[in-house]
């Protein structure tokens, strides 16, 4: 079985236990980092053209503006073929109960007939919101596997839970 993970995360300051502090590592890329050392998966990260704001707060309206006019952010690479992979675990932080916009721009680009995919969500107390509803309609073809949230500020901490996961789940 052969797994990719695509995945978006964001640097810079983010919500924490209540507290907002700087991040170097994105909490999802922490995420997607334990999946790769615990089945061998490869990864592929969504990175936009245009930069989210480095203020949270900031980057919190930017999100809610997006996703109300249900942008399509330009990325700076693109995938074009996952034919060589099983499982696509579809990973990203939890923005107003969805995956960010721009993993929606790859998504769309991608044929998932006969694909199985597994929505992976980093949160701050929403867990996997609408992650399965929105890869059911932006993965056309695919089967939905369980997904797993896991807290954010406990990213750091999620390797033994992650790995236990991807081992059930993409093995
Ligand atoms: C724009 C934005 C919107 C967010 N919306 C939610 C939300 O609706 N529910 C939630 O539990 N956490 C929300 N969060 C918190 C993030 O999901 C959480 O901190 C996540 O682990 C960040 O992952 P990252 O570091 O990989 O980007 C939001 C954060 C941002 C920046």
């Amino acid at each position: 079985m052969k797994t990719l993970v695509i995945y978006y995360s964001r640097k810079g300051e983010n919500y924490v236990n209540g507290s907002i502090v700087p991040l170097e590592k994105g909490n999802t890329e922490i995420v997607a980092e334990y999946i790769r050392d615990a089945v061998g998966a490869d990864l592929f990260e969504v990175e936009t053209v245009k930069e989210y704001a480095a203020s949270y707060m900031a980057c919190i309206d930017e999100a809610k503006k997006e996703l109300k006019s249900n942008a399509r952010p330009e990325l700076k690479a693109y995938l074009d073929d996952i034919s060589e992979y099983d499982n696509i675990v579809v990973a990203g932080p939890c923005w107003w109960g969805t995956f960010p916009t721009p993993v929606f721009t790859q998504l769309e680009r991608l044929d998932f007939a006969g694909k199985k995919v597994f929505p992976l969500m980093t949160h701050e107390g929403s867990g996997l919101a609408d992650s399965a509803k929105s890869l059911k309609r932006y993965c056309k073809g695919a089967e939905i596997g369980p997904g797993l949230a896991v807290h954010g500020a406990e990213a750091k901490n999620s390797a033994a839970l992650v790995s236990k996961w991807a081992k059930e789940n993409l093995t």
